[in-house]
C-alpha cells in the first residue's frame, strides 16, 4: 500500500473543517468536498478563522496560516477526490447518506484508497459493506473541536486488513492525535459511555432534579468537566445528538440511549445548538443564557 500523502475529506461541517484543517497542517495535500457552494464557503472561513486564532496567539504565523490554507483545496465536485491515498467521510450522520457518498467514491477512486468513515454511531461494518474495498474501510473517529482534541478512535471491523489498520493509526498520529484502538460497536468506546451520561442530563431536567445551569455547573464544578452536558450538547449540534440516540437505540434497545422528548421537541423546533444560535441555551448575546424555549 503507498503511503499517504493526498488527502480527501467529505463534508466541511463542524468535522470535516477540522479534519481537512489538522490534515494541512501536518503537510498533507488536502481535498474537502461539499454539497454546495454556500456549504462550502462556510467551511472554509471555519479554517480560517481557526487558524487566525492560532495566528494571534502566536502558535503560527501569518505565512505558515497561508501555507496551510494552499494546501487546502475546496470543492462541490466528487472528481477531484479520486486520486486521493484517503478519504476520511464526515458528512451528516446518516446511514443512507453515507452509502451513497461512499458508493460514488468506490467508483472513483483507485483500489488503493483507504476509506474512512468519522462516524459518531453507525457501525463501519454496515457502510464498509456497501463498497467493493470493506478489506480498506476502516473508522477515523475524531473528537470535536477537532484541532484542539487529542483523540482519534481508530475502528477496524472483521474484514479491515492489518495494513489498512496500520496506515489509519499512523495517519492519525501523522495529524498530531493519539490514536486507541477500539471494535466495531455502535458508539466505539467514547460515545459508548458519553453519550448515556447527556441523554440522563435532559432527563433530570424533565424530572426537575435540577436547572440547566445547575446540572451544568454541577458537573463543571463537581467534577472538573471543561463543559457541563448542556453546553456540550449544543456544541455538538442537538441535530447531530438526536441522529447518534436513534442510532444506538435501534442497535441496542436500550432505555439509556433512547431519545429524551425534549431532544426530540428542540430538533424539530430547529433548535440545533451553537451552530443555530438557539440550544439549551440561547448564544445571541454576550454569555449564553437558558433559552425561552427550554423553559417554557
Ligand atoms: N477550534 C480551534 N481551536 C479552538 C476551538 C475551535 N473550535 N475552540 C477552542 N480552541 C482552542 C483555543 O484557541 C484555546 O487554545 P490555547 O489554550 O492554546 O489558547 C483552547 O482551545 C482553549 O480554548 P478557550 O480558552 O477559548 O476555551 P476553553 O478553555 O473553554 O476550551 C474547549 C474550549 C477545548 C472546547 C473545552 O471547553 C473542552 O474541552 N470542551 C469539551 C469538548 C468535548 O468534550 N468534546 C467532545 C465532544 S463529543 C465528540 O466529539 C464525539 C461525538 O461523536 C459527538
Ligand atoms: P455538520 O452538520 O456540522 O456537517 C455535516 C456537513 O456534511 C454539512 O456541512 C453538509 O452540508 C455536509 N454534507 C452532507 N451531504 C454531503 C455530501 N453528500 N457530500 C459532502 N458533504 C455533505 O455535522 P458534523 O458535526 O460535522 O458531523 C459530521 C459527522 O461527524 C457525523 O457523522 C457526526 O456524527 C460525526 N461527528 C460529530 C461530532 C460532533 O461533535 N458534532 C463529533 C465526532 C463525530
Amino acid at each position: 500500500m503507498a503511503s499517504i500523502e493526498k488527502v480527501g475529506v467529505l463534508g466541511c461541517g463542524l468535522m470535516g473543517s477540522g479534519i481537512a484543517q489538522v490534515s494541512a497542517q501536518a503537510g498533507f495535500d488536502t481535498v474537502v468536498r461539499e454539497i454546495d457552494q454556500d456549504a462550502l464557503d462556510r467551511g472554509l472561513a471555519a479554517i480560517r478563522k481557526s487558524l487566525d486564532r492560532a495566528v494571534k496567539k502566536e502558535r503560527m504565523t501569518g505565512d505558515q496560516r497561508d501555507e496551510v490554507l494552499g494546501r487546502v483545496h475546496g470543492t462541490v465536485d466528487f472528481g477531484p477526490l479520486g486520486d486521493r491515498d484517503i478519504v476520511v467521510e464526515a458528512v451528516v450522520e446518516d446511514l443512507s447518506v453515507k452509502e451513497q457518498v461512499f458508493g460514488k467514491l468506490d467508483e472513483l477512486c483507485g483500489a488503493d484508497t483507504i476509506f474512512a468513515s468519522n462516524t459518531s454511531s453507525l457501525t463501519i461494518t454496515e457502510m464498509a459493506s456497501v463498497t467493493e474495498r470493506p478489506d480498506r474501510f476502516v473508522g477515523l473517529h475524531f473528537f470535536n473541536p477537532v484541532p484542539v482534541m487529542a483523540l482519534v478512535e481508530v475502528v477496524r471491523t472483521g474484514f479491515t486488513s492489518d495494513e489498512t489498520f496500520e496506515a489509519a493509526w499512523a495517519f492519525a498520529k501523522s495529524v498530531g492525535k493519539q490514536p486507541i484502538a477500539c471494535r466495531d460497536n455502535s458508539g466505539f468506546i467514547v460515545n459508548r459511555l458519553l453519550v448515556p451520561y447527556m441523554l440522563d442530563a435532559i432527563r433530570a431536567y424533565e424530572e426537575g432534579i435540577g436547572s440547566i445551569e445547575g446540572i451544568d455547573q454541577g458537573m463543571r464544578l463537581g467534577c472538573g468537566y471543561p463543559m457541563g452536558p448542556f453546553i456540550l450538547g449544543d456544541f455538538v449540534g442537538l441535530d447531530t445528538l438526536y441522529k447518534i440516540t436513534e442510532i444506538m437505540f435501534d442497535e441496542y434497545r436500550e432505555k439509556r440511549f433512547a431519545p429524551p422528548p425534549l431532544l426530540k421537541r428542540m430538533v424539530l423546533a430547529g433548535h440545533h445548538g451553537r451552530k443555530t444560535g438557539i440550544g439549551f441555551y440561547d448564544y445571541g448575546g454576550d454569555e449564553p443564557v437558558v433559552s425561552d424555549f427550554v423553559k417554557r
